[in-house]
Parts: C-alpha cells; structure tokens; sequence
C-alpha cells in the first residue's frame, strides 16, 4: 500500500532531492505538500511532470481540513514528513515559526493521520508507515572524547530549533505508543549537497567563496559536525520506510566528522580550483565572526543500527561529494539567483551585520 507517499515540505533541500529519486521508480506516486516559505522552490522539482505520478499542493501541514481532504482523495500508503522550519540562526532570532510548524503542524499531521489510518483496512492498517525526518540536533552536544549519539542517547535539545524537532519526535512516539499508529522516526547530522538553501553554511561559503565576498566563521571554527552527502540520506529514508521496524528510531549519519574551519578550507580549495584563483587563494577571506549563541560543540552519530539491521551505509565519500555539490553551485546560476532575491539579501543584511 505504501506506492502513495504523501510527501510534506517536498519543495526544500532533501524532501526535492527525494521525491527525485523516487520518481525513479515507476510504480511510486507522490503528493507533495508543501507551504513555500522562503525555503521552498519548486524549480527544485522542473524536472517533474505534473500528471498520474506527482502532484504538488501548496498547503501548510497545520491545515487540518487540506490534510484530511488529501487523505480521503489521495489513499496514501506513507506519509514521510520533512516539512520544518530547519535553520537553528532563524530559530535564535525567532522561534516562533518553529514552534508552530514543526510541533503544531507535526501534532496536526498526527491528528489526521491517525484519524485516516484508523478508518483503513486491517491489511492496509497494517502496512501503512509514517516516517518523521528528524535530526541529531535533538541529543545536544558532545565533548571532545565523547562516543557518539546512539538512539538510546537521552535528549537534550539547545537551541529553539533543536528543542521544536525533539518535541516533535516525542509525539511521534506516543502516537505509537498510545495509539499503535506505525510510525518511523530517522534522527540524521548535517547533509549536503544540490538545492541546499544558502543560508546554511556550506552553500553560503560556495557562494560567498564565488563572489569573493568574506567567509564568516563562527567562534573560533572548531565547532564539529558529521557531513552526510544528500542523497545517501534519501537512499537511508527510502531504506528506513521500506524496512524500518514501526516504532523504532534509526540515526544516520556520514562517519565523517569534520571542524567547520576544514570545510570552509576545503571549498576555498575547491572553488580556486573550478573558477579560477586570481590572485591570492580564496581562505584569505575567511572572517572569524562572533559566535552563534548556545552554539553546540559537536555533533557525531552512531549509525550502526541502520546498517547492522536494514543494510544501510553511506556511499559518497566527503571528498566526492563536496566536490559535485561545489561543482552544482557553480553551474546553476540561475537557481541561485532565483533564491538569493529579495528576503534572502534581508536575511543576510540582518543577520551578519550584527
Ligand atoms: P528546508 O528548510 O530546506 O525545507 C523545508 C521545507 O518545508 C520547505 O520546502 C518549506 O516550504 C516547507 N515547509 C515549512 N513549513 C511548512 C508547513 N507549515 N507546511 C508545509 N510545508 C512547510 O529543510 P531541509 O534541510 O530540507 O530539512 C528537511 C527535514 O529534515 C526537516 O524536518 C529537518 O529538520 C530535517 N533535517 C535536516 C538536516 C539538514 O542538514 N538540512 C539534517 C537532519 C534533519
Ligand atoms: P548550519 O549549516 O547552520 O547547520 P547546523 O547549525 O544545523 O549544524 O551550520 C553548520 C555549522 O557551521 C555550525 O557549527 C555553525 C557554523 N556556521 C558558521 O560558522 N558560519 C555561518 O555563516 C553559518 C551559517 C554556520
């Protein structure tokens, strides 16, 4: 039953590289639920034709009576839901949108869920999946020497975005516990790659990089974080919702823990390299900044659940894959024009000037 998939937040950074790759499969439909906030562009998806396989909605997953319209016209057999507000900055500045999206608007997509799922068929009951996108954010930070987060790690969100995506997930379980509701939460670190919206820190620095504009590291750059390559954590969530056992919790990660000031070192490289170095090398225009308040030390996961029971590993390695999404960067010219416009330049002023 789970060849409709109800897609929420399809039009940002991983819910458009997914439903790319699902459309790979012909026997996979998918709706795509999407408000197209300023992280939502749907030229993501040009390469989709509207027609049987795909269509795209333009709603907010707090829309109750749009959720269950969709439900009642559409017969999902998944639902994997991406749709957030994602960035931890936007979440220091203003929580707001974050509380009501991801958990107001998660605990609405639960409601109609379960209200969906209990009027289906034993059979259907059965294999329907919900599989909620969360991240490592929710399990806080670790020192130096600390072994990395495991799903049985006790969470402990810092920042405003970090604590609105653990509430979420603590919905998700109840509503497995509770009500049996088959559900799937995946908790992944820092992906990259094509469509990633450059307000986050590797396309701000390829795009900053390109311009020779300067490169504004937080603190002292040593913060670290686990980089996985897009679309090995779509393949990991295709894998989780094919597979997963409902009511677990599966972590993803990239085994690849790297300080923010190597990343922003190896793009200085990387971009010198593809568009040409004029005269002194890129990392000149590395600019420490002041620090992200709160800002979490290190992020790592322990990804040997996925792999041990669904079979599950990363496949690009940082290098190949840094290499395709600064190469992505500098061919799209007109993807990026269409989103660095208006309220990105306002985000940018605002932000970095203070
Ligand atoms: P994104 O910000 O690029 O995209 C979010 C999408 O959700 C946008 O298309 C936006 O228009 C849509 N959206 C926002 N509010 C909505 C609402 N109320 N109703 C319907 N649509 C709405 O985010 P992303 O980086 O693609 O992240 C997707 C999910 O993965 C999020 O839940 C995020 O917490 C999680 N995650 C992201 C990362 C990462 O590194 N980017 C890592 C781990 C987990
Ligand atoms: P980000 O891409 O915002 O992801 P997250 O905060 O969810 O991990 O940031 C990644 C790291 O890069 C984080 O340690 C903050 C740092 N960073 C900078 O140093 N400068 C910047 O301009 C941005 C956006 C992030």
């Amino acid at each position: 039953m789970q060849n409709i998939i109800l897609v929420t937040g399809g039009a940002g950074f991983i819910g458009s590289n997914f439903i790319l790759q699902q459309m790979c499969d012909e026997s996979v439909s998918v709706v795509n639920l999407d408000k197209l906030t300023y992280a939502g562009n749907l030229h993501n998806l040009d390469s989709v034709a509207p027609g049987r396989r795909y269509e795209f909605v333009h709603g907010d997953i707090g829309d109750r009576a749009l959720v269950q319209q969709l439900f009642a016209k559409h017969q999902p057999g998944a639902i994997v839901h991406f749709a957030a507000e994602s960035h931890v900055d936007r979440s220091i500045r203003g929580p707001e949108d974050f509380i009501r999206t991801n958990v107001d608007g998660t605990f609405a997509l639960l409601e109609e869920t379960r209200a969906y799922w209990n009027a289906l068929s034993d059979e259907k009951q059965k294999s329907f999946r919900l599989l909620h996108v969360s991240t490592d954010e929710v399990y806080g930070s670790l020192g130096p020497k600390d072994p990395p987060f495991r799903e049985t790690t006790p969470y402990a969100p810092n920042s405003p975005y970090a604590a609105s995506k653990a509430a979420s997930d603590h919905l998700v379980r109840a509503y497995h516990h509770t009500y049996g509701l088959p559900t799937l939460t995946t908790n992944c670190s820092n992906n990259y790659g094509r469509f990633q919206f450059p307000e986050k820190l590797i396309p701000l620095m390829i795009l900053n990089a390109r311009k020779r504009k300067p490169l504004p590291v937080y603190g002292d750059g040593k913060n670290v974080r686990d980089w996985l390559y897009v679309e090995d954590h779509c393949e990991a969530i295709a894998t989780v919702l094919r597979s997963g056992q409902p009511g677990e919790t599966y972590n993803i990660g990239g085994w690849n823990e790297m300080p923010n000031i190597e990343i922003v070192e190896t793009i200085c490289d990387l971009v010198d390299e593809m568009a040409g170095r004029v005269e002194n090398s890129r990392r000149d225009l590395i600019t420490f900044v002041k620090d992200r308040p709160g800002h979490d030390r290190r992020y790592a996961m322990d990804a040997r659940k996925i792999e041990r029971e669904l079979g599950w590993k990363p496949k690009a390695t940082f290098e190949s894959g840094i290499r395709k999404t600064v190469r992505w960067y500098l061919e799209n010219e007109e993807w990026v024009r269409n989103v660095t416009s208006g309220s990105y330049r306002q985000w940018m002023a605002t932000h970095y000037s203070s």
